[in-house]
């Protein structure tokens, strides 16, 4: 059986409110969404990506009126920051607030927030109401999806819904700074950048604690292909294509300066040269090279820039997931 595909904001909030699991566009990815304050529900999340109950979810909100809703201490930074990204792709880590479950903070005494901008989860907040826990719309540790049809391939009628949204704009995941304290916490980088954050914050970025919450995304094997990948310099790249072919062995690359060679076997993957550009192609591109059935997928290295630091990241961590054959 297939998932049901639509544009029915009416039938995905039913769905919320009897505790079903609807699947929603957001500007970053696409999200698997579940009625916060409902235990059975957001149990059925973790259900569906094979993901540890351990770890936490991100609630979704319509704007930043309801944080104090889920946060005990909303502190000055959490305001500064919300009044100056949200809605927008940025999470924010805070206390949380009395009746905010262990199955949605993984049991820590921390939330995850963030408002959207994305207009139909916008519309779909608005219509609920209430919180929608969110974590990426990908079985655990794989490539997060971009599109409706990616997160139907993906979780198939383990949700029950899939709102679509078309194409999300960014690509790649939100950026989470915990704002508990008077400087922000980088938990995870994202499409809004270290420069952008300090200048909201007035203060500088600091690197997590060994003590910080847990980040799922900060794993070093996850967003991971099923493919082993490999993250290379163009020259090192070329040669290894051009071994691996000549053995016979199917090759699957993500390039980005190299120009593609005249070699048997190889699925070539162009991509841009622009950072928001190529984040918002990165896990389509990836999921295109998975289903190459190739022995390997080689990404060349992007600049190791501010500007890449997300894109960085993500594929630092696919590649972590490469295992020896
Ligand atoms: O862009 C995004 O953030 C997407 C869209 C759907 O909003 N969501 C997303 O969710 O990437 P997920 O679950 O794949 O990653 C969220 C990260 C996880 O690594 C989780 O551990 C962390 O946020 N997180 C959530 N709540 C937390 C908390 N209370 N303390 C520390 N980390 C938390
Ligand atoms: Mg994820």
């Amino acid at each position: 059986m297939t998932v049901t595909i639509g544009r029915d904001i009416a039938h995905a909030v039913a769905i919320l409110r009897r505790g079903g699991l609807v699947a929603l566009p957001t500007e970053t990815v696409y999200g698997l969404g579940a009625d916060a304050r409902n235990a059975d529900a957001v149990r059925r999340i973790y259900a569906a990506k094979g993901r540890p109950a351990d770890h936490p979810l991100i609630v979704h909100l319509a704007d930043a009126t309801q944080l104090a809703d889920w946060s005990a201490e909303v502190t000055p930074l959490a305001k500064k920051l919300a009044e100056k990204f949200w809605p927008g792709p940025l999470t924010l880590i805070l206390r949380r607030a009395a009746g905010v479950g262990d199955f949605v903070t993984g049991g820590q005494d921390t939330v995850g927030l963030r408002v959207p901008s994305h207009p139909v989860a916008q519309d779909l907040l608005r219509a609920f109401g209430g919180g929608i826990a969110a974590p990426s719309a990908n079985r655990f540790g794989r490539v997060s999806t971009t599109t409706a049809e990616h997160v139907a391939e993906e979780l198939g009628d383990a949700v029950d819904y899939v709102l679509d949204g078309g194409a999300s704009d960014i690509g790649i995941e939100s950026t989470i700074i915990d704002v508990r304290g008077d400087e922000p916490v980088l938990m995870r980088p994202g499409h809004i950048g270290v420069r952008d954050i300090e200048a909201a914050a007035g203060a500088a970025l600091q690197a997590p604690r060994v003590d910080a919450p847990r980040v799922s995304g900060a794993l070093a094997a996850h967003y991971a292909p099923a493919t082993p990948l490999l993250l290379l310099e163009a020259d090192l790249l070329l040669e290894l294509a051009a071994t691996l072919s000549q053995q016979g062995q199917r090759v699957a690359v993500l390039a980005m300066s190299a120009r593609q060679p005249l070699l048997d076997g190889l699925h070539w993957q162009a991509a841009s040269d622009e950072a928001g550009a190529y984040a918002h192609t990165l896990y389509a591109n990836l999921r295109a090279l998975d289903a190459a059935a190739c022995a390997v997928i080689l990404v060349e290295q992007p600049p190791l820039r501010p500007a890449w630091a997300a894109v960085n990241d993500r594929l630092m961590r696919a590649a972590a997931g490469a295992r020896p054959a």
